[in-house]
């Protein structure tokens, strides 16, 4: 682990913890954790997913950690900022071990779930503290499956890299390449947070893009495309209809194809 020492990042490695993004939460709110800081645990026994769900990982097999951003530079209202490059840098990094062995891409299931083909290999968990229109501080939780052969849970389609691969990779060589990739779109978004090319890069890996599925939302099942994201993360439908829908997050879902 020395070779993070020189980076900006600051790792705190804790064998065993519930859920490093309630860890993080409270070292937080103790004043104990700065922009940089990096939770990582090898046997994280309680993880949480989005809303009520829990994020399955076996010890030692898996990434997960929570990174720690002062993004004083992102106002509040461009929040989506954050959720596009480190989306974006998760599946630089998946993509680059899978290249040469599957034909599946590695996609972001909007708003942040990381995909191969049509199952889950990665989420993220975002927590931000805004005061006005400042994000004060952001926690990033990420969860990735790298290593783990069998999922017990009852999440829906989880995928890890290994089974692709059909061999393991060192999950410190993946948490490098993470964190690098995850400085340096930081640091491009630093010097423009204006720029369109982070939405053109999101749009171009987005899962299902313009594609006519099934989705779900308060009033049934329609067919639609995605034709945007909007710059506050909405997502845009254009049902068969031609009628454009504008949703949040939760309040529609995709009927996944069977796999
Ligand atoms: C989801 O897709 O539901 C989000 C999953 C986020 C899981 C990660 S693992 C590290 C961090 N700590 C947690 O308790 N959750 C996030």
């Amino acid at each position: 682990m020395d070779y993070f020492k020189s980076m900006r990042f600051n790792i705190r490695e804790i064998r065993s913890l519930d859920s490093t993004n309630l860890y993080a939460h409270n070292e937080l709110s103790r004043g104990k954790l700065n922009e940089g800081d990096v939770i990582i645990t090898y046997n994280q026994v309680n993880g949480k997913g989005l809303g009520s769900n829990r994020w399955e990982s076996e010890p030692d097999k898996n990434l997960t950690l929570s990174i720690i951003f002062e993004p004083d530079f992102i106002p509040a209202s461009r929040q989506f900022a954050l959720t596009q490059f480190v989306s974006l840098a998760i599946c630089d990094v998946i993509s680059s071990y899978l290249k040469t062995v599957t034909s599946e891409p590695v996609k972001i299931k909007w708003p942040n779930d990381i995909y191969i083909g049509n199952k889950k290999v990665a989420g993220i968990l975002f927590q931000n503290f805004i005061r006005g229109n400042l994000i004060e501080f952001a926690i990033a939780g990420i969860g990735i499956n790298i290593n783990q052969e069998i999922f017990c849970s009852d999440a829906k389609n989880p995928v890890s890299i290994f089974h692709h691969l059909k061999y393991r990779i060192p999950i410190d060589d993946v948490l490098k390449n993470l964190l690098d990739n995850i400085e340096k779109r930081y640091e491009a978004v630093r010097d423009d947070i204006n720029v369109d090319y982070l939405k053109a890069e999101y749009m171009n890996n987005l899962y299902v893009f313009n594609l006519l599925v099934v989705y779900k939302d308060i009033d049934g099942q329609f067919e639609g495309r995605i034709t945007d994201v909007d710059e506050f993360g909405r997502l845009i439908i254009r049902d068969k209809a031609g009628k454009e829908r504008k949703y949040m997050f939760k309040e529609v879902e995709l009927v996944l194809p069977n796999t």
